[in-house]
């Protein structure tokens, strides 16, 4: 990336080569609800309400943290381009101002994180019956907490049961719901998946009632010799303290940080945020799987084949007010 060294800002050349990376973020159904725009003294990254889910997402807590996931890859690659970025969060619709710091040599952990944006996605695949390593769940959770967020693991059978009857319950609770249905068919099958929402491949194969977690159902083909007959997945609750809009766009950053953690570490994730998106749901979760401040995001490690990419928008498209 080019900065130049004595400019107070960014280039917009370097901005729209960072931006290149944000777009790259995971993003609720796909749906890439992120705006940013260069200012006088750094760049913005904005919530973009017309995508924003309203039936899966009344209060716009997925599409910031989806944005949150976008700010911090690029922060990741303004810092990777030698010209990192500070950064505050902000209310309304403009969720993070960002300015230049000093300039420095990005930092070996942040070059490895940078390799992985292109190489992280969501895997909605089976994944091996085996357990991760041994050292995972502390770097992962290590990463969490360098972004303000709390990644919580759940072990033993009884929460891991417990877990897997809430995020069942929210997703009967969702499909029941003919605009929610609406919605997800819209953003899967539906789509326009040169440019975003989820196709047939990478949505996998239909969710199976043997599976321990019940995948989202994007509207993937028959599940018999595709399903996961994982008995031990290894999940993990993405929390925050606080519970405002910018402790979402906070635990987007950590989701983010820690998904790129996954990548480095050469694990899949899948992600499940159907108990988080359903208010009473949500309680019983917060209240199930001690000691977690405010549930974000449930999250899903372990070792799998690559799946399918989805797309993404052009930058054109997601670059000024
Ligand atoms: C806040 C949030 C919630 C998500 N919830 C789910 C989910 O419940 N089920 C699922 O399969 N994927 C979920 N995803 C993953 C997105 O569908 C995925 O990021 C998007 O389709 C882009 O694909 P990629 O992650 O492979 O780049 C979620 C992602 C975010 C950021």
């Amino acid at each position: 990336m080019t900065t130049s060294t004595t400019s107070r800002t960014w280039s917009p050349e370097a901005f729209a080569a960072a931006v290149g990376y944000a777009v790259w973020a995971p993003s609720i159904h796909n749906s890439q609800p992120w705006r940013f725009r260069c200012t006088e003294d750094g760049a913005d990254v904005l919530l973009d309400e017309h995508r924003r889910l309203a039936a899966c997402d009344p209060d716009g807590r997925m599409a910031r943290i989806s944005c949150g996931a976008a700010a911090y890859n690029l922060r990741l690659a303004l810092a990777a381009g030698g010209r990192p970025a500070r950064y505050r969060l902000e209310s309304g619709s403009t969720l993070l101002h960002l300015w230049p710091g000093p300039q420095r040599p990005p930092t070996p952990l942040e070059r490895r994180l940078h390799q992985q944006i292109p190489r992280r996605h969501t895997n909605r695949g089976p994944f091996a019956d085996s357990p991760v390593d041994a050292s995972a769940p502390r770097v992962l959770a290590e990463a969490a907490r360098r972004e303000g967020g709390q990644l919580d693991f759940v072990t033993g059978e009884a929460a891991l049961a417990t877990l897997a009857a809430l995020i069942r319950t929210a997703e009967a609770r969702q499909l029941a719901d003919p605009a929610y249905a609406a919605e997800l068919r819209a953003r899967s099958t539906g789509a326009d998946h040169s440019v975003e929402g989820i196709g047939p491949s990478a949505a996998g194969a239909a969710p199976h009632p043997g599976e321990v977690l019940t995948r989202r159902d994007f509207g993937g083909a028959g599940h018999d010799t595709t399903r996961d007959v994982s008995r031990h997945p290894v999940v993990a609750v993405l929390g925050v303290l606080g519970d405002g809009p910018d402790d979402a766009v906070r635990a987007g950053m950590a989701l983010q940080c820690v998904l790129l953690t996954a990548a480095d570490l050469g694990l899949a994730t899948a992600m499940y945020s159907q108990p988080v998106e359903v208010p009473a749901i949500r309680d019983r979760l917060r209240r199930a799987v001690n000691p977690i401040p405010d549930p974000q995001l449930v999250l899903r490690f372990g070792y799998a084949p690559t799946t399918c990419y989805t797309n993404r928008r052009p930058v054109a498209d997601v670059l000024g007010a």
